[in-house]
């Protein structure tokens, strides 16, 4: 249900958002928090349309668009431009569910599926600030910097206080060709087996063919765009 994507971004490309970020004017996080979540949220956030959110937002994106495991788990329809946080010593997220529709400034409104969460910050930089997730069997979850990890949007899930130095993140929401978490399972793991067969020099194989068939049909049965 959970998924981390490690690498997304390389270390020189994380360090050069994460100078970006540190250099920033912050915002209270509550900007685009809803009226139960905002209660919960005490953290900074860029506002969007700054110039170090739009650079970072960008930057974000294209490595999401040339990392195809990422396609592939999150099957995504739109992503909501990402946004950058960032919590200080005594900085939490309390539980909350995402909001269900996002509406980006000018955009059409869009639904999460996935929470994504990309960490700027080495674990090694701050204490505390794990992500907790609801049926995670609360690990907190703290990355390397550059990590994704991937969850369903609809789980109840928190920052726990960061206690020691800064926690810099990208997070954002996609809306999938898929809704159903069960279904984009079953789909991203048939990828995978296809993948691991083609990797092996069996794309020709009559069994792989066959295989990816069935991925697109029923991808054709579930998507909704
Ligand atoms: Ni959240």
């Amino acid at each position: 249900v959970l998924l981390t994507l490690p690498g997304i971004l390389p270390t020189a490309e994380v360090a050069r958002l994460r100078a970006l970020a540190a250099a920033a004017t912050w915002s209270d996080g509550r900007i685009t928090a809803g009226h139960q979540s905002a209660l919960e949220k005490r953290n900074l956030q860029l506002a969007q349309d700054a110039p170090a959110a739009r650079a970072i937002a960008d930057a974000v994106l294209a490595a999401l668009a040339a990392y195809p495991a990422f396609t592939a788990a999150a099957l995504p329809h739109r992503i909501v431009p990402p946004l950058v946080n960032r919590y200080d010593a005594g900085m939490d997220f309390g539980d909350h569910v995402d909001n269900a529709i996002r509406t980006p400034p000018g955009g059409p409104h869009l639904r999460t599926d996935v929470s994504a969460t990309l960490f700027l910050s080495d674990p090694d930089t701050y204490e505390g600030g794990g992500l907790v997730i609801d049926g995670n069997g609360g690990a907190p979850v703290r990355l390397p910097a550059g990590d994704l990890i991937l969850y369903p949007a609809t789980t109840i899930h928190r920052v726990v206080p960061v206690t020691r130095g800064t926690r810099f993140a990208v997070f954002f929401w996609v809306q999938s060709l898929v809704r159903d978490q069960v279904r984009r399972t079953l789909l991203y793991d048939l990828d995978a087996a296809i993948v691991g067969l083609r990797s092996r020099g069996l794309a020709g194989e009559a069994e792989v063919i066959s295989l990816t068939g069935l991925y697109h049909n029923l991808l054709r049965q579930w998507a909704e765009c």
